[in-house]
Order: C-alpha cells, then sequence, then structure tokens
C-alpha cells in the first residue's frame, strides 16, 4: 500500500490510498516461496497445510486445493481421506480407488489435468463452478500415498508450468512424509 497525497486546484488534499500494482507472483517465486517453507516446517501435516494456504491465496486460478491420503478402509480396501483444504467443502470425503479423477491419478500413479471436467464421465462433482481440475500423486519410495487435488472455475486452467509446480508441491511433501512412513 502507498499514499499518494495529491493537491488539488481549490488546495483541497485528497489522499489517495492505493493498492501497489503487484503483479501475480511468478511461479519461480511461489516455488521459492515452498522451498523456504518446507526448510521452516517440521510436521508434514503442518507443511501440508501451508502448501494449501500459499496456492490456494497466491494463484488466482486455484479455487479449491486440497490433500487426500490413502487408507485402509474397514474392509481392507484403499480410500482416499480427504486431508488438509481450502475452498469449498466437499461432499467427497472418502473416495474409492476406482471412482473420479481423484481416483484415476492414484490408481495410475500419473497426474491427471482435465481440461473440462463436465465432459469428464469420472468427475465427481465439489462444486457447479468448477470447471477444470489438476491431481498430482504424492509418492513416498516409488508407492502413491496420496495426492494433491486443485480445482479452477477456469476452463483449462491448468497448463503445462501449473503441472510442473504442483509436481514440486507433491515432491516436498514426499521429502516431508518418507521419514515418517515405514
Ligand atoms: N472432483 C474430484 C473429487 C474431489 S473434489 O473436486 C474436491 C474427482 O472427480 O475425483
Amino acid at each position: 500500500m502507498y499514499a499518494l497525497l495529491a493537491e488539488t486546484g481549490l488546495g483541497l488534499q485528497i489522499k489517495i490510498y492505493r493498492r501497489s500494482m503487484s503483479s501475480a507472483p511468478t511461479l519461480d517465486e511461489i516455488k521459492r516461496e515452498l522451498t523456504q517453507l518446507s526448510g521452516a516446517v517440521t510436521a508434514p501435516i503442518t507443511f501440508m497445510k501451508e502448501v494449501v494456504g500459499l496456492l490456494h491465496s497466491r494463484m488466482v486460478k486455484y479455487n479449491w486445493v486440497g490433500f487426500y491420503m490413502i487408507e485402509d478402509s474397514p474392509n481392507g480396501e484403499p480410500v482416499l481421506v480427504l486431508g488438509p483444504f481450502q475452498g469449498a467443502m466437499t461432499p467427497h470425503t472418502r473416495i474409492p480407488l476406482n471412482q473420479g479423477i481423484c481416483g484415476a491419478a492414484a490408481s495410475t500413479g500419473k497426474t491427471v489435468i482435465v481440461d473440462d471436467v463436465n465432459n469428464d464421465p469420472r468427475y465427481l462433482a465439489c462444486s457447479i463452478e468448477t470447471k477444470s481440475e489438476i491431481v498430482v500423486p504424492v509418492f513416498v519410495r516409488g508407492r502413491v500415498v496420496g495426492e494433491l487435488d486443485i480445482d479452477s472455475h477456469f476452463p483449462a486452467a491448468f497448463k503445462d508450468e501449473d503441472r510442473k509446480l504442483v509436481e514440486f508441491c507433491a515432491n516436498l511433501v514426499r521429502i516431508h512424509l518418507e521419514p515418517c512412513k515405514a
């Protein structure tokens, strides 16, 4: 914020406050912040909350950001369980690995980008505003243990540079989780 003190011809003083015209952060800036956070935080869950908060607040098109982590359900089948997230509450707090875009990413171990969720039969709706989605698996020693899911209100919001950023986040989470998971 800065204040501009302007003198009018009538001698009136007008204080004009303007938000500085800061441009959107570059992905390198976001990566630097994430790396700093990663070094400053010890508990994996705290780091995951920080990642969610940073991506949700700084990336304009990232309208829902959250982790799902794999747990065993009572019947022994693995299930994705909602972890730290920011955005609208979702009805999908537990997702079997054979359902949804989330299930597709977890079961294949591959990043999934959907440019138009309404044209993807796998899509489990969270909000009618969501237009596109990216889901990136989180690995620990080569095994998928969870994923980072991001929804956007904009169609085709996730480009190659977004994929790289979200995969960068998933890799930092891996580094935090590896010492904790057998
Ligand atoms: N859309 C996801 C479900 C999770 S919500 O988007 C938060 C899916 O299709 O798996």
